[in-house]
């Protein structure tokens, strides 16, 4: 769920470079990439979208302030080429030229003098990834939050743990942020709940009118068996 570069670099009691896992063995924290945070269960975003995505290039000025939207998806409510889909926000946390106002890559990988995870020297490794991906590069960088939606078409439930009605149909639930819909238990029209519970009491009076007269209707049939002395049983 979030990836913090910033804390990149810190070593274990040995000096060496360390891994820590938490307690089902997955890893939260290795010097090479920073801090993770992990999550299970985690109950998605909806939002209306259109298949069009748009991204915040290394050439865009950021916003330090952040979050940064590493990408935006785009989708009118209930509009004829949008579905409304689950998402994941994954946030992270990464370097940007405090003075160009722009995201950095780093030079992460390759075994050499200037790769993060081989010398775990942002300088270089900035400096280095800026010249390889054709941005200038000030000298100077600190780390914004930055946000990425990712479309939940993996990481999905078995079917046996499908969402339940009711996580969507009520007030408050996953869709309660979803405009362009009328979705049952969540939205309300007092026409709609007027004449649904007067057709409620018109069904209970029918049928309990059909019910007497059936009821009414027997004595009599009773009357008519004894009649005949019983002829029917
Ligand atoms: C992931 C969210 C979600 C779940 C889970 C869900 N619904 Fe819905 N439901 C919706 C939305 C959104 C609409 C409105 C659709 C529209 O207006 O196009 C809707 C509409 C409806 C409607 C009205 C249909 C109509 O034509 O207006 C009924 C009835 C309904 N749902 C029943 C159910 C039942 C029964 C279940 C469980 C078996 C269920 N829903 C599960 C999101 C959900």
């Amino acid at each position: 769920m979030t990836w913090d570069w910033s804390q990149a670099g810190r070593m274990g009691p040995d000096g060496k470079p360390q891994k820590i896992k938490d307690e089902h063995g997955h890893i939260t924290y290795d010097s090479r990439k920073g801090q993770f945070g992990l999550g299970e269960n985690v109950v998605p975003e909806y939002l209306w979208f259109n298949g069009k995505v748009s991204y915040t290039l290394q050439t865009d000025k950021i916003n330090p302030d952040g979050p940064v939207a590493i990408n935006t998806f785009h989708g009118t409510p209930g509009a004829a080429d949008a579905r409304i889909w689950p998402v994941k926000r994954f946030r992270g946390r990464q370097p940007y030229d405090t003075e160009n106002l722009n995201l950095l890559v780093p030079h992460s990988a390759i075994p050499d003098d200037t790769a993060y995870w081989y010398n775990f020297d942002w300088d270089k490794a900035l400096k280095v990834g800026a010249a390889a991906t054709g941005v200038p590069f000030s000298g100077k960088y600190g780390f914004v939050d930055t946000e990425m939606l990712w479309p939940i078409t993996h990481m999905v439930a078995p079917k046996e743990d499908a969402v339940d009605c009711i996580e969507c149909h009520k007030q408050g639930g996953r869709l309660e942020g979803i405009a362009g819909v009328y979705i049952p238990g969540r939205d309300r029209n007092a026409w709609i709940d007027n004449i649904g519970w007067l057709l409620v009491g018109l069904t209970t009076v029918g049928s309990l009118g059909h019910g007497l007269v059936r009821i009414l209707t027997r004595r009599r049939q009773d009357t008519h068996d004894d009649d005949t002395h019983g002829a029917r049983s």
